[in-house]
């Protein structure tokens, strides 16, 4: 199994150019069931949750081809054989599987698409995707650990006011209303900038939809679409984890291939512990900070603190003077990097759902588990700064999401090899 070796104390420099965004690329390609035209997908980050999709889609029957060169993704449909099960096989390593269930309940009125289960940080249950297929028509039976949904005459428009906020169910729903009869209204919905990114694929490809500040989003259900190029939004949460790591360790790291904009919430909470950055609209250029100043924070959603750099702002305020705290409340069991932290050298307690963390505190090198993807990144960064050498075991989670990730660290001096 591989793993990854970090040796700390090396000050960060240099650049880093940061690649398209997992999270969005994975429901867009599921949208891209809908069409009968060709897809081409650009900035698709090289990553394995995006290769197990390519083949659930594959399996499915769609003509798609990745080219790894040019970061591309070609979608073409043949119009046969097409098998409307998502199996387990697929689904178990990647939860976002589900996510073809409302693109094969749209158009082909039938989908069996295994359950995804639970996973490290969470029961993660899909009943809001299930309570949203429902409202617009579908039939829902869970068999075999089998989501089995079908709708006899077709999807139709609904209102649907989901109970709360969730990305996956918001697409889901979403993709589903694309071919539903008649007019959806989503309320409540996420709002995430993958979200937002879905919304101009599908508009790109003829659908009249359209979203306002309200968390509202509004569809008309279409018939035909449109040969569409789509190039997919830079990965946020690739973006915050580099920020972090350079406010930790860097001298001068600048990124590109971004805009700060859809990262305002994430900045400012940089900027009040102290860390030195020069932004500018579509670069951002991190210093060596002096002294870290702590903070109180939440996870939320869109536009709040995102749960997926949770664990890696922890690393940061473990630097900071003083008690920080972190109230995580999008998922009830992600704080499972803490115990690894904690042989680390860091000082962290966790009650419920809050963790406080007491810094500044000095990190040793260590062997570490990684237990989920930004787990293992948190890992990473804490093996940056930490004294002697860290090596971090698992990182099969850090290649779900991560793209090069010790290709990218090593351009800016970081001492790091996969072995
Ligand atoms: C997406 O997961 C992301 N995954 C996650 O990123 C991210 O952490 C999460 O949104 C929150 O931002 C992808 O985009 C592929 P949710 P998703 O539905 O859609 C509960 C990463 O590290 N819930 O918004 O699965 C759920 O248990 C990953 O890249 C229900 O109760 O998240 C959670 O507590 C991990 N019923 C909350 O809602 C449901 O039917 C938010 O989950 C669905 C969700």
């Amino acid at each position: 199994m591989e793993k990854l070796k970090v040796k700390g104390k090396k000050s960060l420099s240099g650049s880093i150019s940061i690649s398209g965004s997992k999270n969005a690329s994975l429901p867009l390609l599921a949208a891209a069931i809908l069409s009968d035209k060709k897809i081409v997908l650009k900035n698709i980050p090289l990553v394995k949750d995006i290769f197990t999709m390519v083949e659930l889609l594959n399996y499915i029957g769609l003509k798609i081809d990745l080219n790894k060169k040019k970061k591309t993704i070609t979608i073409l449909h043949y119009n046969k054989k097409i098998s409307t099960v998502a199996p387990y096989k697929l689904v178990k390593t990647m939860r976002a599987g589900i996510l073809v269930l409302g693109a094969l309940l749209g158009k082909y009125k039938k989908a069996k698409v295994s359950l995804p289960g639970g996973c490290a940080i969470g029961g993660r249950p899909v009943d809001l995707h299930l309570f949203a297929l429902k409202k617009l028509g579908a039939t829902i039976k869970i068999k075999n650990g089998y989501i089995l949904a079908n709708t006899e005459k077709g999807l139709r428009g609904n209102l649907i006011k989901f109970p709360s906020i969730s990305v996956g169910a918001t697409e889901n729903a979403i993709i589903a209303s694309v071919l539903a009869e008649g007019k959806t209204i989503l309320k409540n919905c996420a709002m995430e900038p993958e979200i937002q990114d879905l919304i101009l694929f599908l508009k790109k490809l003829g659908c009249s939809i359209s979203s306002d500040k309200k968390r509202n989003i509004f569809v008309n259900g279409i018939k035909s679409f449109l040969p569409v190029t789509h190039k997919v939004i830079f990965d946020r949460i690739e973006l915050g984890t580099y920020l972090i790591a350079a406010a930790l360790a860097g001298k001068k790291v600048s990124f590109l291939n971004i805009s700060p904009k859809i990262i305002s919430s994430e900045l400012k909470v940089l900027k009040k512990m102290g860390v030195k950055m020069e932004i500018k609209s579509n670069k951002i250029t991190v210093f060596k900070s002096q002294k870290l100043k702590r903070i109180n924070i939440k996870t939320e959603p869109y536009p709040g603190f995102p749960t997926d750099l949770q664990a890696q702002i922890m690393i940061l305020m473990t630097q900071a003077n003083g008690k920080s705290k972190i109230k995580e409340s999008i998922f009830e069991n992600r704080f499972m990097h803490v115990p690894e932290l904690k042989r680390m050298g860091a000082k962290i307690k966790i009650k419920d759902n809050t963790a406080k963390i007491y810094g500044p505190s000095k990190l040793s090198g260590a062997e570490v588990m990684a237990t989920d993807l930004r787990a293992s990144v948190c890992l990473v960064l804490a093996g940056l700064i930490a004294q002697k050498e860290t090596t971090i075991n698992r990182i099969y989670h850090l290649d779900r999401g991560y793209e090069k990730l010790e290709i990218k660290l090593k351009k800016c001096k970081a001492i790091i090899r996969r072995i």
